[in-house]
């Protein structure tokens, strides 16, 4: 009887561990808020509607004036095409800067380019790259870190386009830069070098941009590719708050949202606010109140041989229990191992019962 109630128990303890495990799908918005823009996922801290973002700068604005959804940053008119929380990153559309003349040099058209970020939104410095396509092009890129203006830039001069850098953007027909960390409301200059009017027949376009790192391969095409071209992949930052020092600031004030089992990192990228990381072991939305949930390590795939996975505490560790007739390798707690000494004392236990029938059979 004993034995049968502690049968119970453990079934009751296994059918409780399944369906934790069930319904640890980590949720993304909030409760009665929706995390689809299209097909863009969005997750606390931002959000489309009221009380489902953190603050006005996690606004996204999923405007279904087009035949498949927009999401724009806040009220403004730049497109989000991914939002990463585990490096508080976001892909943005950022438009190309162009100045085209015509063979007599003047200026036919200019699309200037200006982005303007509020807190806490910078150009990632790790994951962009600025540009400057074209064959007499001085382009600069200019931004503020704080109260402090830094200015770079590129210049590229060519005499024909056979000159030009056929696989690679390396200073003839386009230059590149690196973007200093911790930027923010930078306007994109185009303009030209030399005033060189016989590049003007072959290249009558001058381009900068700041592009995510990989999207662009520049050769030769690449000047009638972004003559078609409005806008073009690139990364921001984003953190929460405003702190300087924010993990040590941050922490001690009441609006700290890191959830449990998760912890605060500084990202250092030479701009404010805090990120929210899962703890080892653990895996969700770190910003969600729901939060970080334990990994199911059985959930992908059963990496116990002969056995079942059991996701047992503590975080980021299971255990195996073996099928009938294994035992645990002592060496290897992945590996269940025929258990020759059960299968002894089986054949002795059928034979204890046999014994039995047969002075049962003899006393009857
Ligand atoms: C979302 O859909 C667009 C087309 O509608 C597609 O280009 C894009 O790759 C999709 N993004 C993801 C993350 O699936
Ligand atoms: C959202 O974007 C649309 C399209 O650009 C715009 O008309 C609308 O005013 C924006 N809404 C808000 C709240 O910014
Ligand atoms: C979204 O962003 C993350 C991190 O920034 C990146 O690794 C991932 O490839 C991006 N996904 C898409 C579809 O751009
Ligand atoms: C631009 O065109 C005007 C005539 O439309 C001409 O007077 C002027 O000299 C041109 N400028 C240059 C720089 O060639």
């Amino acid at each position: 009887m004993a034995l049968r109630l502690s049968l119970v128990a453990v079934l009751l303890l296994l059918s409780a561990a399944s369906t934790t495990t069930t319904t640890a799908v980590a949720a993304q918005a909030l409760p009665r808020c929706s995390d689809k823009c299209g097909n863009l996922t969005i997750p606390y801290p931002f959000g489309m509607k009221k009380d489902c973002y953190l603050r006005e700068e996690f606004f996204i604005n999923c405007s279904h004036t087009t035949q498949s959804p927009v999401a724009y940053l806040m009220e403004g008119s730049l497109i989000v095409t991914n939002i990463s929380l585990d490096d508080g990153e976001l892909g943005i559309l950022g438009s190309v800067a162009a100045d085209c003349y015509n063979a007599q040099g003047n200026l036919t058209c200019s699309f200037p380019s200006s982005i303007s970020l509020p807190l806490p939104y910078t150009i990632s410095s790790s994951k962009s790259k600025f540009y400057a396509v074209g064959c007499d092009v001085r382009a600069i890129i200019q931004g503020f870190r704080g109260e402090e203006e830094l200015v770079t830039g590129c210049i590229s001069v060519c005499n024909s386009l056979d000159n030009v850098d056929k696989n690679s953007c390396s200073g003839a027909g386009c230059c590149q830069t690196n973007i200093p960390c911790g930027l923010k409301n930078t306007p994109v200059k185009v303009d030209s070098y030399k005033n060189n009017l016989r590049v003007r027949d072959f290249n009558p376009c001058s381009y900068a941009f700041i592009v995510e790192q990989g999207q662009i391969n520049f050769s030769p095409a690449s000047f009638k590719e972004l003559k078609n071209t409005e806008k073009l992949p690139m990364v921001l930052n984003w953190a929460i708050g405003k702190d300087t020092n924010p993990c040590n600031e941050a922490q001690k004030r009441k609006d700290f949202i890191c959830t449990a089992n998760s912890r605060c990192v500084n990202p250092n990228r030479g701009s404010v606010g805090y990120l929210c990381r899962c703890l080892p072991g653990y895996e969700g939305n770190p910003y969600h109140p729901g939060g970080c949930q334990d990994i199911d390590e059985c959930r992908a795939s059963n990496p116990c041989q002969n056995g079942r996975c059991l996701n047992t505490p503590p975080p980021g560790k299971y255990s195996c229990s073996c099928h009938k007739g294994y035992k645990t390798d002592g060496m290897n707690d992945k590996l269940c191992i025929k258990d020759d000494s059960k299968r002894h004392s089986k054949i002795v236990l059928l034979h204890i019962v046999s014994f039995g029938m047969y002075t049962s059979i003899l006393s009857a």
